[in-house]
């Protein structure tokens, strides 16, 4: 039998791996250039901080936990998401004193949902969080800082902003008792799910993908209309600074996300091209998260993006990487080779050891490796300091002595 990963699972080798990080470096770039500051929390909690936080009617907290009991009897939790645990780390190690926070996380997250293109059991996630400023600014600079890396990676033109307010408490409360009485006159229409949702949580029946609920959501009462005036004017707020920084969205009224953490603006980052995981990055504000876990009452706005979906929308790289070939002419001067490596490595050349076959052989290898360099290593080039330099994509070669050839290959490599 041959052993496969655990389903959702997979292993991430080669280009997607090269594309990986290189997502991972260019948001880290763009975190740090809007005063971001890393943080890496564990990948299992407590279970309690995500049913505190993420809240009890929620499909994440509901089916999609790897909850599990440790050997002291514990109940633990895969972390689902991260700005649970950022919360919590914050309470933790008392970040709260020096107000306002700006970190940024990446890394596995774990959900066990149904498998499919684009949606993964275990997948990376990477994301931002500011939180202690209760103004519009705040929900601006982190949709900027996500517009700022969709453009680096030229996305802008594959990803659309929608954006929602479900406005402060008063406001979703009050949207909830509207929404209730709507949904109530259609109930027996439904979805067996949407049902059951009217009575734990129903603005949830607004994501409903059911065929036949679609009908009842496009009549439901939209969100604007419960929203109170500070809630309107903070929404306005926020749609003002994206104009201002000419962000592109639209306001889907419909938008309401799967976690009760949210209050104020909701957005995703939509894109057509990935059929219906079609989210690649999506957030809001959170209020009452920092309370819900037992701190003071501390005002949040973050997101998080989805590096496999990401990984799904961009050209994979050509491997690149370019390195000198070390080519040995006998076995015997495989401990000098090493030496010359080392010294070339030292300078920040990228070089490689071509490990086995004859000239011919390890000249093939390094061609097919997309070497940039050939440098042959015997015992005549070691004694008379004079070695041989071919540039595989020139096909130019030199006679040089060491100290010239890595002053040569450092040009080459701009180091
Ligand atoms: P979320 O919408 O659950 O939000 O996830 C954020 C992103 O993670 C999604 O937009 C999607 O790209 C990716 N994602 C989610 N589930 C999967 C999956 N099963 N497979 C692959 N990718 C997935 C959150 O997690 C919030 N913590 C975001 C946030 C941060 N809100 C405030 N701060």
């Amino acid at each position: 039998m041959k052993l496969q990963p655990v389903r959702g699972t997979r292993d991430i080798f080669g280009e997607e791996a090269l594309l990986f990080l290189e997502i991972q470096s260019q948001f880290a770039y763009w975190a740090q250039i809007h005063d971001f500051q890393p943080i890496e929390t564990p990948i299992f909690e407590f279970s309690q901080v995500f049913k505190r936080s993420l809240g009890d009617e929620t499909d994440i907290v509901n089916k999609e936990m790897y909850t599990f009991a440790d050997r002291s009897g514990d109940s633990l939790t895969l972390r689902p998401e991260g700005t649970a645990s950022v919360a919590r780390a914050i309470l933790s190690n008392s970040m709260l004193r020096d107000l306002p926070l700006k970190l940024y996380y990446s890394g596995p997250m774990f959900r066990h949902e149904r498998p499919q293109k684009g949606r993964y059991r275990q997948f990376q996630q990477f994301g931002v969080e500011l939180i202690g400023v209760d103004s519009p600014i705040a929900d601006i600079e982190v949709l900027s800082c996500a517009w700022s890396f969709f453009k680096a990676c030229s996305l802008d033109s594959k990803v659309q902003l929608e954006i929602n307010s479900l406005g402060d408490q008063e406001s979703r409360d009050n949207y909830r008792t509207q929404l209730v009485q709507y949904f109530n006159t259609c109930k027996n229409q439904l979805s067996e799910e949407s049902q059951k949702r009217l009575l734990s949580n129903p603005l949830r029946i607004l994501d409903s993908k059911e065929a036949q609920d679609q009908e009842w959501i496009q009549k439901a009462p939209p969100v604007q209309q419960a929203l109170n005036n500070q809630s309107l004017a903070f929404f306005e707020s926020v749609l003002k600074g994206l104009t201002d920084l000419n962000i592109p969205f639209v306001v889907n009224p419909r938008l309401v996300r799967g976690l009760d953490y949210y209050n104020h603006c909701v957005f995703e980052f939509t894109t057509t091209h990935l059929g219906s995981q079609n989210a690649v990055l999506s957030g809001g504000r959170y209020n009452n998260l920092v309370e819900a876990l037992g701190g003071p009452s501390t005002p949040g706005v973050g997101w998080a993006a989805g590096t496999d979906r990401l990984a799904l929308l961009l050209e994979k790289p050509q491997n690149q990487s370019q390195t000198v070939a070390i080519i040995t002419t006998s076995p015997d001067v495989s401990g000098e080779a090493l030496i010359l490596l080392t010294q070339l490595r030292q300078h920040g050349i990228p070089s490689q050891l071509i490990y086995s076959g004859n000239v011919s052989k390890q000249l093939k290898k390094a061609d097919k490796r997309h070497c940039s360099h050939a440098l042959l290593v015997g015992q005549v080039e070691l004694t008379s300091d004079t070695f041989n330099l071919k540039n595989l994509k020139t096909g130019q070669q030199s006679q040089l002595n060491k100290e010239s050839l890595i002053k040569e290959l450092r040009v080459f490599y701009g180091r």
